[in-house]
């Protein structure tokens, strides 16, 4: 083992001393060795492990390049970051729909007026009952009322179902349009930031915010924005309906309701945390799969296919556990609610089948106030929904405007366009460089080079010495932390980012073509 150290340690320093390159371990404290592995503690979360086979002495060290460990994940997916909801955040988030003012406009006239016809029917439904068992009229008289009243309805009810449609196909649309355009602006943003930034981003956060949070705000900006309206226009004309049609039957509704819908709303927001809690576990292992998935040559090379398998299965019976505990509460939840939406109906029948029997109240009206109490307690339950999506909403939306709101450090269209092609004169002077993603690992250290037009110069060095990095700095991919790269004399750093790669050829190791390049 020791001799194996002593070996590992002169290669290190041999790769150190190597013409001003700098091999990122010489940052790192402690080593422990295992059988084939030397794995490396001591750079905040990463855990590297160094491949060391000593074939015919040459030393070849590969570095599985995991952001986290499996535990690390598992601490993440605990803490759970709510998202609070700030006047500011909803403005903005309203404000995406600003291209679709109008739209939405129309849009709310139609959910206006459905939900209207919708808050008819108890009243009408009241009413033909009454007619029905209204024994003051001959038979005839009340056939042709009933007649009459129902043919008045039926055309109420098809302008409802044309609202209807408009509502929800307006509501859709601009839903669509809203993200084909957030879609577009965020890829536009993504793409101009300069290549650290994606180094220090998963491939998979980024499609997320790409894909699935451009969705959730088109979705809070359109079906939810319209069912919270909805339900709040329900709310508004169904409790008035209720007061309009019995006033001391809604008291007596007002005492009971606000205890089972408060115990509701508290009893639901807990079940909706541990939802949230679930969701979010869920989300960190699919982020420690990708990250597995991505690297698979890393996990094979290292034989770690069973062990990865086990710390998967781990983090799943945790999820199973959380799961457990969601859907107790969950069935809970709905065991409650059923009941006291029972509790709600027995009061209200109670009282008012005292009210019928004292001729106080017809039965039309006591349908009619039960159904309105029911269309309310349905709308209450939807405005909390709309509440839960807005959060999801403005949570998204977040996410989205880091990279909409973020200034990039390489911007492509300033600086210094020349004239004339360059004669390409390069030069490297006390370069000193680290990557965004891993600032500890200097990769070079006080670098110089000098290229000059006409000559063919190879660079060489040991895998993961730095020659490609080189290359990198030239195209302006990333700027140096300390010195200057010139061309023809002048720091790229003032030159146009894209004159300056169009005068550039590079093949890299890993040739990948778009169709578009
Ligand atoms: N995008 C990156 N983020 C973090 N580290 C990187 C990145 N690209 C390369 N490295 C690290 O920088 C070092 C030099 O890499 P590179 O220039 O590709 O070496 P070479 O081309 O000489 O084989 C290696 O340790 C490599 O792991
Ligand atoms: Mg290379």
């Amino acid at each position: 083992m020791i001799t194996r150290c002593a070996c590992i340690k002169g290669a290190l320093s041999r790769l150190t001393s190597h013409s001003g390159f700098c091999r990122p371990f010489v940052t790192l404290r402690t080593t422990t060795i295992s059988r084939r592995f030397i794995t490396v503690h001591g750079l905040r979360s990463i855990q590297k492990q160094i491949f060391v086979p000593t074939v015919r002495g040459n030393v070849c060290l590969r570095i599985a390049r995991f952001r986290g460990n499996v535990s690390n994940n598992a601490q993440q997916a605990d803490k759970v970051t709510k998202v609070k909801l700030h006047r500011k955040d909803v403005i903005r988030l309203i404000g995406l729909a600003k291209s679709e003012k109008l739209v939405l406009i129309v849009a709310m006239g139609c959910l206006v007026i459905s939900s209207a016809i919708t808050m008819s029917v108890p009243f009408a439904l009241g009413k033909i009952l009454d007619m029905i068992f209204d024994k003051k009229g001959t038979h005839a008289e009340t056939m042709e009322k009933l007649k009459e009243f129902s043919i008045i309805l039926l055309g109420i009810f098809v302008l409802g179902g044309l609202t209807n449609y408009f509502r929800v196909y307006l509501f859709n649309s601009a839903s669509l349009r809203i993200v084909k355009d957030l879609r577009s602006r965020v890829y536009r943003r993504m793409l101009l930031q300069e290549t650290g930034w994606f180094d220090t981003k998963g491939t998979g956060e980024l499609l997320n915010r790409l894909v699935n949070d451009t969705y959730m705000i088109g979705n809070s900006l359109s079906q939810n924005l319209s069912d919270g309206l909805r339900s709040t226009v329900m709310i508004v004309a169904g409790t008035s309906m209720m007061i309009y049609t019995s006033p001391s039957l809604s008291l007596v509704s007002t005492c009971v309701v606000p205890c089972v819908a408060g115990m509701a709303i508290v009893y639901g927001r807990y079940v909706r945390n541990i939802t949230r809690n679930l969701l979010d576990k869920f989300a960190n292992i699919s982020k420690s799969v990708e990250e597995r998935l991505g690297n698979i040559k890393t996990v094979k090379g290292f034989c770690k296919e069973q062990e990865e398998s086990k710390a998967y299965e781990i983090l799943l019976t945790d999820a199973l556990n959380l799961g457990y505990k969601e859907v107790q509460a969950r069935s809970l939840f709905f065991g409650l609610t059923g009941f006291s939406g029972n509790v709600i109906i027995i009061s209200v029948l109670y009282y008012g089948g005292i009210l019928v029997i004292s001729d106080a109240l017809s039965i039309g009206a006591l349908t009619s106030f039960i159904l309105y109490a029911g269309y309310s307690a349905i709308s209450i339950n939807g405005l909390s929904n709309f509440y839960t999506e807005l959060n999801k909403g403005v949570g998204a939306a977040q996410r989205v405007w880091e990279i909409l709101d973020r200034q990039y450090s390489i911007p492509l269209h300033t600086g210094f366009v020349p004239k004339t092609p360059p004669r390409g004169e390069i030069k490297f002077e006390n370069i000193l460089f680290s990557f965004p993603s891993r600032e500890e690992s200097i990769i070079l250290n006080n670098f110089n080079l000098t290229l000059l037009p006409g000559e063919t110069t190879a660079v060489v060095g040991r895998s993961g010495s730095g020659k490609t990095t080189i290359s990198t700095l030239l195209l302006r991919l990333y700027d140096p932390l300390q010195g200057q790269v010139l061309l023809d004399g002048i720091d790229i750093k003032e030159l146009n980012p894209i004159w300056l790669r169009s005068h550039i050829g590079a093949v890299n190791q890993v040739s990948v073509l778009t169709n578009q390049i």
